[in-house]
């Protein structure tokens, strides 16, 4: 196994409940006393830099078809296509009502659809946003963009695919979470094998640049048996990138999970073992480990980004193209820019309200103080580079960061007695044998969160 070791003890003394970090402060410190005219002035200045910044856009579609019961994404269960309709029509009135506020000259280099399940939507309703889209913002055609959309295989044909790289996407993500027969019955997710081996071809074939799938661990009947199987034939399916998600088991937070028997879950010693052969499988198959739970092959951009130290963290999990502002559409969805993070409302009945009546649907948000715009940058440094070079931050910020950080240093001693890291005058690097547990250094430089805040996380391994 390249880049990482696989240390069950410090694993086990270390494994704790932790935020995944896609954004920092983290959404569950996003409050509602935020104000509007913050958003429109973090707009306005995000307009003015001399050379324009580009644009990632993200927009939710919180529609499926029927209910996988590990499900933690905000989505609706309905069979009712008219659903779609009413919402697709507040949505294109909120990317109109937005798309007036950015300059025309910032280039849309990441565009990301989400849900839910965005092919509940029609190939003539996607069709339709896309070029309420490209009416607002100025979309590239550069080979370098990065335009994805998330698949549940169960609702697309090669046709589908076929007209969804004609409108401009050029990577595509299926939900595949195991092959396991025992453990798709269990989640109520049961989808062909030989489905999803013709998909991935058909999507290689009819031109997207990258085909990612992701997957679950610690689902009900994994074992480290199971589990290797169904990863043999990932091999084999050989997409460019694979995530593998540890299975977030939160039932009081997300109901439908109560359907799932906690006696069927894999024990925390499987899991592990389901983990560490997973990256043992896909690195010795050739794929580079990204981050803490992506996986990508080496000619893919992911990698290339890790290599050049341009990989970036978001809602979507790592990406390429750090420079970004991120401007988000739909239920739930999350926005940055200009040091301030938006939400808008998560359910729809309101979110329809507020566009209806001509407001934008941002709830919640959070404009970060120059502690927060330090210390985001120190856990993005980590979980992204799993290193911080003290002398930038010294020089950008006017602090010195032994100082500054005296309490955390401290906090950091026994895990470099442990090897996770190294303590230099000039550097923090996160070693080999620490690179699992990325997310508990950085929770040492997170302020929001107290002894007591921990729940409501999902374990870190
Ligand atoms: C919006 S879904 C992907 C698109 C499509 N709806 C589908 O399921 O194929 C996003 C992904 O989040 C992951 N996911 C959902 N709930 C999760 C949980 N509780 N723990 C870990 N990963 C989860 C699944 O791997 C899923 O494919
Ligand atoms: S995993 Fe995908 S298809 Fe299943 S409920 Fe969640 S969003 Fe919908």
């Amino acid at each position: 196994m390249r880049n990482v070791i696989f240390n069950k003890i410090l694993i086990n003394k270390y494994n704790t409940e932790g935020p995944r970090y896609t954004s920092y402060p983290t959404a569950a410190n996003f409050h509602s006393e935020f104000l509007i005219n913050r958003y429109l002035s973090a707009v306005d200045s995000s307009n003015k830099d001399l050379v324009p910044r580009e644009l990632s856009l993200y927009i939710h579609i919180p529609f499926c078809n029927s209910i996988c019961y590990y499900c933690a994404c905000n989505k609706v269960i309905t069979k009712n296509k008219e659903k779609a309709t009413e919402y697709l029509h507040y949505l294109q009135q909120e990317i109109d009502t937005k798309g007036r506020l950015f300059d025309n000259d910032r280039r849309v280099m990441q565009l990301h659809f989400g849900g839910g399940t965005p092919t509940f939507l029609s190939d003539a309703q996607i069709k339709q946003l896309m070029d309420v889209i490209r009416r607002n913002f100025n979309l590239s055609k550069s080979e370098s963009r990065d335009y994805a959309i998330e698949v549940d295989p169960r609702t697309v044909t090669r046709e589908r695919l076929r007209a969804l790289s004609a409108m401009g996407f050029n990577r595509i993500s299926f939900g595949v979470q195991d092959f396991n027969p025992e453990t798709q019955k269990a989640v109520n997710r049961i989808q062909d094998e030989s489905m999803i081996f013709s998909l991935v071809e058909d999507a290689k074939e009819v031109g997207f640049q990258s085909v990612s799938v992701d997957l679950i661990y610690g689902l009900p009947f994994q074992t480290p048996d199971t589990f290797t199987r169904t990863m043999e034939r990932i091999v084999e399916l050989a997409p460019d990138r694979v995530s593998v998600f540890n299975y977030a088991h939160l039932p009081e937070r997300f109901k439908p999970q109560r359907r799932i028997n906690q006696q069927d879950l894999p024990l925390p010693a499987d899991k592990l073992k389901i983990y560490q052969n997973t990256i043992k499988q896909l690195t010795d198959a050739g794929y580079v480990f990204i981050g803490m739970d992506h996986f990508a092959l080496p000619q893919d951009a992911l990698s290339k980004a890790q290599g050049q130290r341009k990989l970036n963290r978001n809602f979507q999990g790592y990406t390429t193209h750090a420079d970004c502002d991120l401007i988000s559409f739909g239920v739930s969805a999350i926005s940055y820019m200009d040091d301030c993070y938006t939400q808008n409302c998560y359910d729809i009945a309101a979110y329809i309200e507020l566009v209806r009546q001509g407001s934008l649907p941002i709830t919640k948000g959070l404009c970060l103080v120059p502690d927060d715009q330090i210390r985001r940058e120190v856990i993005m440094q980590l979980i992204c580079h799993f290193a911080v070079d003290k002398t930038k931050f010294e020089e950008k910020y006017e602090i010195e960061f032994d100082h500054y950080f005296q309490a955390e240093l401290s906090l950091l001693e026994p895990m470099r007695n442990d090897g996770l890291l190294e303590l230099k005058p000039e550097n923090i690097s996160i070693t080999n044998k620490g690179r699992l547990l990325a997310r508990v250094v950085c929770m040492v430089f997170d302020k929001y969160l107290s002894a007591k805040n921990h729940g409501g996380f999902s374990k870190v391994i």
